[in-house]
């Protein structure tokens, strides 16, 4: 479904990604894992048009997708939740997920869709009033997901939706994550620091380190890696 072949990205002089491969099949749940710094954002940002590699190729869906804008990239169907959830903090919880949808260029937000995210995200509902930025972090993570789903994407990237969340918000959310990739069968790309929730959630991975993929494999396969139990579980 989606592919990256040898992608390189610099900002400015500076390449911080060195010919990364790795790809996404239909229904697949994925992950990239790696310290801080190693690429990651770098990867899901020139997967949505941000950024341009300097080399390599990306496609989706047989299509060349680098070197597109960004909202030529979500109207194919690639929605992105970006670290650090960047919702609308002077917008409502409605009106943040009526922007999800009005991305997909249509008739604002539909009361199918709406259903939807409310099924995954039953505490949103209760805080359709509230404004976004007086939400506690795992609520306005909850909503950056759900306005991500309100575009009704074929493909869904999350950068470390964990991040700086209270523990038992962080489960309700990679479980509601969970929910929707078996129920839904839609194909995702997760970015996390957070490795032993990512495998769980995952059914294979990619190790990023310094721009590069040093591994890949099942899940299975990565917990038991060597490298990953040293550097990443402390085992
Ligand atoms: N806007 C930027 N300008 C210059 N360097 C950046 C920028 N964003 C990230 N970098 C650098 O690129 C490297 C990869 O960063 P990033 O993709 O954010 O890593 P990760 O998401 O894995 O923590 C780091 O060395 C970081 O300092
Ligand atoms: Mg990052």
């Amino acid at each position: 479904m989606l592919t990256l072949d040898g992608i390189s990205v610099a900002y400015g002089a500076v390449e911080v990604l060195h010919g990364v491969s790795l790809r996404v099949e239909a229904g697949e749940l994925v992950c990239l894992l790696g310290a801080n710094g190693a690429g990651k954002s770098t990867t899901v940002r020139a997967i949505s048009g941000l950024l341009r590699p300097t080399a390599g190729r990306i496609s989706f869906l047989g299509e060349r997708l680098d070197g597109r804008p960004a909202h030529a990239v979500l109207e194919r169907g690639i929605a992105q939740c970006p670290e650090g959830r960047r919702i609308f903090p002077e917008m409502n919880v409605l009106e943040n997920l009526e922007m999800g949808a009005y991305v997909r260029g249509g008739q604002g937000a539909r009361p199918e869709d709406l259903e939807r995210v409310f099924h995954h995200f039953p505490r949103l509902k209760e805080r359709l009033g509230q404004l976004g930025g007086t939400l506690s972090g795992g609520e306005q993570q909850m909503l950056a997901i759900a306005r991500a789903l309100m575009s009704r994407p074929r493909f869904l990237m999350l950068d470390e939706p964990s991040l700086g969340i209270m523990p038992r918000l962080v489960d309700s959310i990679l479980e509601a994550l969970a929910q929707i990739h078996r129920a839904e069968g839609l194909a995702m790309f997760l970015v996390e620091q957070n490795v032993p929730a990512a495998l769980d959630l995952a059914t294979r991975g990619y190790v990023l380190q310094t721009g590069r993929v040093v591994l890949e494999g099942s899940s299975r396969e990565l917990l038991d890696s060597e490298l990953v139990r040293k550097a990443y579980l402390g085992i």
